[in-house]
């Protein structure tokens, strides 16, 4: 660990000699990056060694190739996160393999399919989100921190879950009021909460990092395919939300502000929920 934080020469946001896990670590496929790639590549930039988990072996294997391409180190796993098995079998592999865990991101979600008059949808694809949306998580974050209560230092690791503003907020249109992508969401800032108390004994440290409008393959696809909004729509929609002038986020602000909570300098940080939404949830 770095902490000669006084330093002038310091270089900041150093994760060099750390093993970080990013679950959702491919993307959907289409055009433009996922906020779990985009993490991933940061992470690798600044000196981790990335390993890229993802249902889908190609997604992750791209953004692998994408890493070592510019010098980083990085491998993939395939797992399926509603699957508690598989779960289990991403932290033993990287113990087995790389003998540690320092940092976990949890970026996956989805929204499963429902008909958008009602809202209505069948159990098994409410449960499927469930599973894939919070579930997962809870078994990520646990077996994540198993892992880093092992490593034997003062602050031994950092969780960062992927939630949304949708967990917060049901009043801003587009993607974010379908039930178990957001009850999902509620759930995984909760798993934060719980996971940070029972782990901050043991030096590991969990936080939400809750995003708004980011101009991502989830963010573009599943609008335009859920709702049926064309591309202009859904960038009209989402910047009608932002407060801010710029309109949507980019993937690369969540991957720096990701990078910032797996890094040293933000030690002393745990059980937060940090909103990267460009004032969506500004309520005065
Ligand atoms: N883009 C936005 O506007 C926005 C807003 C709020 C929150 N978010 C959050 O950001 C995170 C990442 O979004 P993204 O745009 O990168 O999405 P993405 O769809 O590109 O990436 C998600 C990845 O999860 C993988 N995945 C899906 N089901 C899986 C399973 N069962 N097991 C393992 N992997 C599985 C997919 O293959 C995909 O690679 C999500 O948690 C999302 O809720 C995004």
């Amino acid at each position: 660990m770095s902490l000669d934080f006084h330093r002038r020469d310091r270089k900041a946001l150093d994760l060099s000699g750390k093993v970080i896990v990013v679950v959702g670590g491919g993307q959907q496929s289409g055009p433009g990056m996922g906020n779990g790639r985009a993490i991933c590549i940061l992470a690798a930039r600044h000196g981790a060694e990335v390993i890229a988990v993802d249902r889908n072996l190609p997604a992750a294997d791209e953004t692998v190739e994408m890493i070592t391409a510019e010098g980083g180190s990085a491998y993939a796993i395939e797992a399926d996160v509603s699957r508690e098995a598989d779960c289990q079998r991403i932290f033993d592999t990287t113990m087995n393999t790389r003998g540690r865990v320092d940092g976990m991101v949890y970026s996956v979600a989805i929204n499963p399919p429902f008909d958008r008059e009602s809202n209505a949808m069948t159990v098994e694809n409410f449960d499927h989100g469930i599973n894939v949306n919070m579930l997962g998580c809870y078994h990520c974050n646990l077996f994540a921190s198993q892992c880093m209560e092992k490593n034997g230092e003062d602050t031994n690791g950092s969780i960062v879950n992927i939630s949304s503003i949708a967990s917060v907020t049901h009043q801003l249109g587009l993607n974010i009021g379908i039930m178990p992508y957001a009850l999902g969401k509620c759930g995984l800032n909760y798993i934060t909460e719980l996971t940070a108390a029972q782990y901050a004994p043991a030096g590991v440290r969990v936080n939400t990092l809750m995003l708004g409008p980011i101009d991502s393959v989830i963010g573009n696809q599943d609008s335009q395919k859920l709702f049926g909004y064309t591309p202009g729509e859904v960038e009209d929609a989402y910047h009608d939300v932002v407060k801010l002038k710029m309109g949507r986020g980019s993937v690369w602000e969540s991957a720096y502000a990701a990078v910032y909570l797996l890094a040293d300098e933000s030690r002393f940080m745990t059980g937060q929920q940090i909103r990267l939404d460009g004032g969506a949830t500004l309520m005065r």
